[in-house]
């Protein structure tokens, strides 16, 4: 018996967990990967100030005040220039900080360890029961043998491909769902950063994006074919292919170094609406999917995290349920601004093949325009850094 049962231990999860812990609500988190596969997992590594504000808030950012590297700008590049994008001057003083969500994960499941509530991974075949009677039950399978924990509330966290919101009927769920007729190849890099702050880039090749995750790393990214394989994409050819669209006319380029780590990222966007059924709430990327242009991923499934502790919290203090039926329509409000703004992100910076000469232009204008408008690098810059948690 819990409080709140939590599928799935990513960072929305496990956000979740310790929020509630910090409220004295108890819950058990059930993920189905390893402990060493979670905090492995490369992903974005792009935080909002909001984001920053609730790790330290929540008593979880010493390390990332140590280690996460401040930006106060980024660099918009296209035709052979970089054009700097000076968000902490546009927005009063907001910044990003770059910090890999797999150390936002590590930082997570410490402070989890140290709460002593439950955290359990290599959980198999997790089913919920009973959302509809409102009397959730999670049943779940662990080397012990069947398990099952009646819950209170269940708080689906179990990412896009996970069980939550495929228990809820598709009749009482609206999808709206893009994909994109490209691809990201990632690589991590044994190479110093050779740009203090990020730089994406449209080149006529394609879109490709500098980013780093320390001094020693540098973390970049190459627009490729959504059904494109890493087996096509030896080291020189992705490092002839890097220089050719992020090398600036005035000679600036990525330092080359072992390459660690490659894959692929599909790109789509996606939104599930209502982000609740009866007592089962989906967050982050089991509600919303965002393509990673905006590197807002991390950052929604944070905020919807935080709106539902907060409604919780609330709701365990006081016996109203105002703010649980309010999560829905403030988290879809804020997703479809991310979503606008990512989609926007990415149409700026790709190259669409079945685009016309006309589009390509058109991309062209519209980059020249943002970085020569102070209104328009203000709309980029107050997206990026990301509203407050309101
Ligand atoms: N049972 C238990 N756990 C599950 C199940 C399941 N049936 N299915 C999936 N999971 C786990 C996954 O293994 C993963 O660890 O749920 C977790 C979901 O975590 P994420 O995919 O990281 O999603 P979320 O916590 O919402 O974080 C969103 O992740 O994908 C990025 O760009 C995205 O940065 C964003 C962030
Ligand atoms: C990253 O550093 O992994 C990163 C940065 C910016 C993005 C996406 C990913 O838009």
């Amino acid at each position: 018996m819990t409080q709140v049962g939590i599928v799935g231990a990513g960072p929305a999860g496990l956000m979740l967990g310790h929020l509630l812990h910090l409220r004295g609500i108890d819950s058990v988190i059930l993920e189905n990967r390893s402990r060493e596969y979670v905090i492995e997992r490369v992903r974005a590594g792009v935080l909002e100030q909001g984001t920053v504000d609730l790790m330290r808030e929540a008593g979880v950012g010493a390390r990332l005040d140590r280690e996460g590297m401040r930006h106060e700008g980024v660099y918009i590049a296209f035709r052979g220039r970089r054009h700097r994008v000076d968000m902490a001057d546009l927005t009063g003083g907001r910044a990003i900080t770059v910090y890999g969500q797999n150390e936002v994960v590590r930082d997570l499941i410490d402070a989890r360890v140290g709460t002593g509530r439950p955290l359990d991974f290599d959980v198999s075949d997790v089913r919920l029961e009973g959302i509809e009677t409102g009397r959730p039950v999670i049943h779940y399978r662990k080397a012990a043998g069947p398990q099952r924990i009646t819950c209170e509330f269940i708080a689906g966290c179990d990412g896009f491909h996970g069980i939550s919101r495929a228990s809820i009927p598709s009749d009482r769920l609206q999808t709206y769902e893009k994909i994109y007729p490209f691809a990201w190849l990632g690589i991590l890099a044994n190479a110093p950063p050779s740009s203090p702050e990020l730089v994406y880039s449209l080149h006529e090749r394609g879109f490709a994006l500098f980013s780093m995750r320390s001094d020693t790393v540098t973390r970049l990214y190459l627009q490729c074919r959504p059904d494109d394989d890493v087996a096509h994409w030896p080291d020189d050819r992705i490092w002839s292919e890097l220089n050719a669209r992020l090398r600036t006319d005035d000679g600036w380029q990525p330092n080359e170094g072992a390459i660690m780590q490659k894959g692929i990222t599909p790109m789509r966007s996606f939104v599930v609406a209502p982000m609740r059924d009866g007592p089962l709430f989906l967050a982050g990327d089991a509600a919303h999917i965002v393509p990673p242009t905006g590197a807002k991923g991390l950052n929604l499934a944070m905020a919807d995290v935080w709106r539902l502790a907060d409604a919780f919290g609330h709701y365990y203090a006081t016996g109203r349920d105002d703010r649980l039926k309010d999560y829905s329509a403030r988290g879809l409000s804020r997703t479809w601004r991310a979503q606008r703004f990512s989609w926007w992100m990415t149409s700026m910076l790709h190259r669409n093949d079945s685009e016309n000469p006309f589009d390509h232009e058109r991309q062209l204008a519209e980059l020249e325009y943002l970085v020569s408008s102070r209104a328009a690098m203000t709309s980029l810059a107050e997206n990026y850094v990301g509203t407050p948690l309101e």
